[in-house]
């Protein structure tokens, strides 16, 4: 691949599963043979923290990783942009786990400049409002960027728990599925799994690659046209 691809996950909600999408998504490129990076632009700095105790865990300074994290404040506006255009010039596929706020300009330009905004959410009183908001803030961008902005934005049912939901709450999901696809692709659910609470940026974990996999292939596919693996 030649193309520098940007990936964003974002919602300004809390807790839906920004960073740990974003850095299972990383393992998963790295399974398909694809060269990826993470700009960790979260406050928290949860994935490169990650890294600095993986590192400590699975061996020195010295280690091949499978890919590199750095870190970018999206506050600092005025760098943003080069920043990005840089990205534009790494080879691969760029995810950028984005910090959980909507009041930030350094978001907005961040969400115009990617080719896909991927947006985890899930389904409670809360949750849903707030993803509303989200996908009302990527329509007003997509509006006043006109044809500058491409960005395909991709809804991630996440942490879905098969055991609850009463049968009128699952007619109300799906009706949030079908409203939500006016507006993007909606993949299939991930459901919410102890193995989940965790993730490496070393290795793959146990089982996750498996539990992510219907909903990441769809996104593969909108970048690839096939699901297959780069690695022949
Ligand atoms: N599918 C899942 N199953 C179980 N736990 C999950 C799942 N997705 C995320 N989590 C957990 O939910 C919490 C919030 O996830 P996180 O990725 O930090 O969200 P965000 O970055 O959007 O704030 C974390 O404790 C994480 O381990
Ligand atoms: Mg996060």
């Amino acid at each position: 691949m030649d193309d520098t691809i940007l990936i964003t996950f974002a919602n300004q909600k809390g807790g839906v599963g920004k960073t740990t999408l974003c850095a299972i998504f990383a393992n998963y490129l790295v399974k398909k043979g694809c060269p990826v990076m993470i700009v960790d632009c979260d406050a928290q700095q949860s994935i490169k923290e990650r890294r600095k105790n993986d590192l400590l865990v699975y061996g020195g300074e010295d280690m091949k990783l499978p890919y590199e994290v750095i870190s970018f404040d999206i506050s600092k506006t005025e760098q943003l942009l080069v920043f990005i255009e840089n990205l534009r010039q790494s080879r691969g596929i760029v995810l950028i786990d984005s910090p959980g706020t909507l009041d930030l300009q350094g978001l907005v330009i961040l969400l115009a400049s990617s080719d896909f905004i991927v947006c985890p959410f899930h389904y409670d009183k809360t949750t849903i409002p707030s993803t509303v908001s989200f996908i009302a803030l990527v329509e007003r961008i997509r509006n006043e960027m006109g044809k500058r902005m491409s960005a395909q934005l991709i809804l991630i049912p996440n942490k879905q728990d098969p055991r609850v939901g009463k049968r009128d709450e699952l007619v109300l999901w799906d009706e949030t599925r079908e409203a939500f696809s006016n507006y993007g692709i909606v993949t299939p659910k991930i459901t919410v799994r102890a193995d989940m609470e965790r993730f490496s940026t070393i290795s793959d974990l146990d089982n996750q690659l498996e539990i992510v996999s219907p909903a990441f292939d769809v996104i593969y596919k909108e970048i690839f046209g096939t699901t297959e693996s780069l690695i022949k």
